[in-house]
């Protein structure tokens, strides 16, 4: 965390009247700590809300009244504008802000930004970062609500609570003894993190595998077990999800070249086959297509990607739901 969020904590400020215990249900932080029947509740208000748009009700008033801030520090378009939409269907108003163009880049510290955005009224903040932990330190002294959307290789909960949504969709809501492979640079993805964490928790066994300079040191202390290639990693699985390769989170060398990474660890119709014939194929986005994935696949029957996409705007209405209640906004 930088030295500038540091120094903004007050001294008489400690866990406070905001908590940020992994389960105060005020905030999403993470995947780790929240229960299987959080798990569940979560998805099945997202499906709710998913039925009622496939009904053409796409409009509420759940969050009517209540402010939202988008305050998106890292590159993103699918998050925000995925986060920024379940907000606005629900009736919330949302104000966004990023490092450039706002105080920040005057030298105020991130807290002393979201403490502003809380005494206008803001009362929730979906936050992204580069930094691990910048969430969990906002929702213990900012005094809103804090929702992560990605911070830094830490975690990514909302896309892994729209993986377990669509994976619950494709295997008729059955985790247990499900296999789910997971594809790449699990070293520099919160998305590998979170969704692993998540599967564990609701009983899928989960294969991992890629470049061996690209695992991270705690796969079995989330609940991955390594395979060394890709083809033992398909065997049998149940579905695959590849990912991005981060070039921006990656030191020099870590990968001979993009190609050589697409002919070892890209998914292919081919390498496909070794799968189970009713595996469905995930990707979190942005797509690399012919580096991780080819356009194929990526395109193909078996592809859920769209619908990952979809079932994103769901599980944000369904977090920004549980976390407005829980902080009495709504
Ligand atoms: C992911 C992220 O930002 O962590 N993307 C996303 O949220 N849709 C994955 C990635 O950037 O590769």
């Amino acid at each position: 965390m930088s030295a500038s969020l540091l120094h903004a904590v007050p001294a008489s400020s400690g866990a406070g009247a905001f908590s940020s215990r992994a389960d105060d249900p005020r905030h999403l932080l993470g995947i780790a700590g929240l229960s299987r029947d959080s798990l569940l509740e979560i998805l099945s208000a997202a499906r709710r809300f998913r039925d009622s748009w496939r009904d053409g009700v796409r409009e509420s008033r759940e969050l009517a009244g209540v402010e939202v801030g988008l305050a998106f520090f890292e590159d993103s378009t699918r998050t925000r504008v995925s986060f920024d939409l379940a907000a606005q269907r629900l009736g919330a108003r949302t104000v966004t802000i990023s490092e450039a163009g706002s105080s920040i880049s005057k030298g105020e510290s991130l807290l002393d930004t979201v403490r502003t955005l809380g005494a206008m009224g803001v009362g929730l903040i979906v936050v992204r970062h580069r930094s691990p932990g910048v969430p969990s330190f906002l929702a213990r002294h900012a005094g809103v609500g804090v929702i992560n959307a990605g911070d830094g290789t830490h975690e990514h909960p909302t896309q892994a609570l729209l993986d377990l949504l669509t994976l619950s969709d494709a295997w008729g809501g059955r985790f247990e003894g499900r296999r789910m492979a997971i594809i790449g640079d699990l070293s520099h993805s919160r998305v590998f993190r979170s969704a692993a964490l998540g599967l564990r928790t609701l009983g899928a066994r989960v294969v991992a595998s890629g470049p061996a300079t690209l695992m991270p040191p705690d796969l079995e202390a989330l609940g991955a077990e390594f395979v060394p290639t890709l083809d033992a990693a398909l065997d049998g699985a149940d579905a695959v999800m590849a990912l991005r390769i981060q070039r921006e989170r990656m030191e020099d060398g870590l990968l001979p070249s993009t190609s050589a990474y697409a002919r070892t660890w890209g998914l292919t119709t081919e390498r496909l086959s070794r799968t189970r014939p009713e595996a469905v194929v995930l990707h979190p986005g942005p797509v690399n297509r012919g580096v991780e994935i080819t356009s194929e696949v990526a395109d193909g029957p078996r592809s859920v990607i769209l619908r990952q996409v979809e079932n994103g705007v769901a599980v944000r209405c369904a977090v920004l739901e549980r976390c407005a209640r829980a902080a009495a906004l709504a």
